[in-house]
């Protein structure tokens, strides 16, 4: 089995991160804090290794994880095909790569336990293309060239998908707020923006 999120460039376990974690929710109070902690933690008593089913992209996938195992770790080292649209950068809630839908909602996969989503729809990147059609979005994305390395993209086209999905009409500073949680490293931000704007211009009719 694949060790637990190792980052050996740190310093910073991840028991002692999800020490500190609320405080840094409390300090920061940005959208990326709300998307860490949008799961209700579970209430049950769990240890060794458990079986759980996750619906992911509208199919139930069982997995054997330990209680402490997060929904991205389980996406892309327990899932059999595992799932590896969303990435693992920094593993600790401040990147927004692993950016997925939870009932609908974005949140940082690093930072939810596996067994709390058992039963709840998860949505990754893979899941927004329907029938191996490109998403909307996807698309815009590839029509305007908005990504250098990549690692970033899956979790702005969630973050953009979800946004467009509530508002197609969203503005520019909406969608950046929608997207303040998502880091891009190689600095693509002017057409990430103006993809998405581009993919809202198109979900409302328009060509
Ligand atoms: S890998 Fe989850 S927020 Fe960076
Ligand atoms: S395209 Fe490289 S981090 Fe965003």
């Amino acid at each position: 089995m694949p060790p637990e999120s190792p980052d050996p460039r740190q310093h910073v376990s991840r028991r002692s991160f999800l020490k500190g974690a609320g405080g840094v929710a409390a300090a920061g109070g940005a959208l990326g804090a709300a998307k860490a902690f949008a799961a209700a933690p579970t209430t049950e008593r769990l240890s060794g290794t458990v079986e759980i089913e996750l619906l992911v992209n509208g199919e139930p996938r069982k997995v054997k994880v330990e209680p402490r195992t997060t929904l991205l770790n389980a996406l892309r080292n327990h899932c059999e095909p595992p799932v590896t649209g969303p990435k693992l950068v920094c593993d600790r809630g401040s990147c927004g790569a692993c950016t997925v839908l939870l009932e609908g909602q974005p949140v940082y996969s690093c930072m939810q336990l596996a067994v709390d989503c058992t039963g709840r729809a998860v949505t990754t990147v893979e899941g927004l293309a329907v029938d191996g059609k490109l998403s909307t979005v996807q698309e815009a994305f590839v029509a305007h060239d908005a990504l250098m390395c990549g690692f970033c993209t899956p979790g702005f086209v969630v973050s953009i998908s979800a946004c467009l999905q509530k508002n197609p009409k969203a503005t520019r500073e909406e969608l950046q707020q929608a997207c303040s949680g998502n880091f891009c490293r190689c600095g693509t931000y002017p057409r990430v923006f103006e993809a998405a704007l581009d993919a809202g211009r198109k979900l409302q009719g328009g060509r």
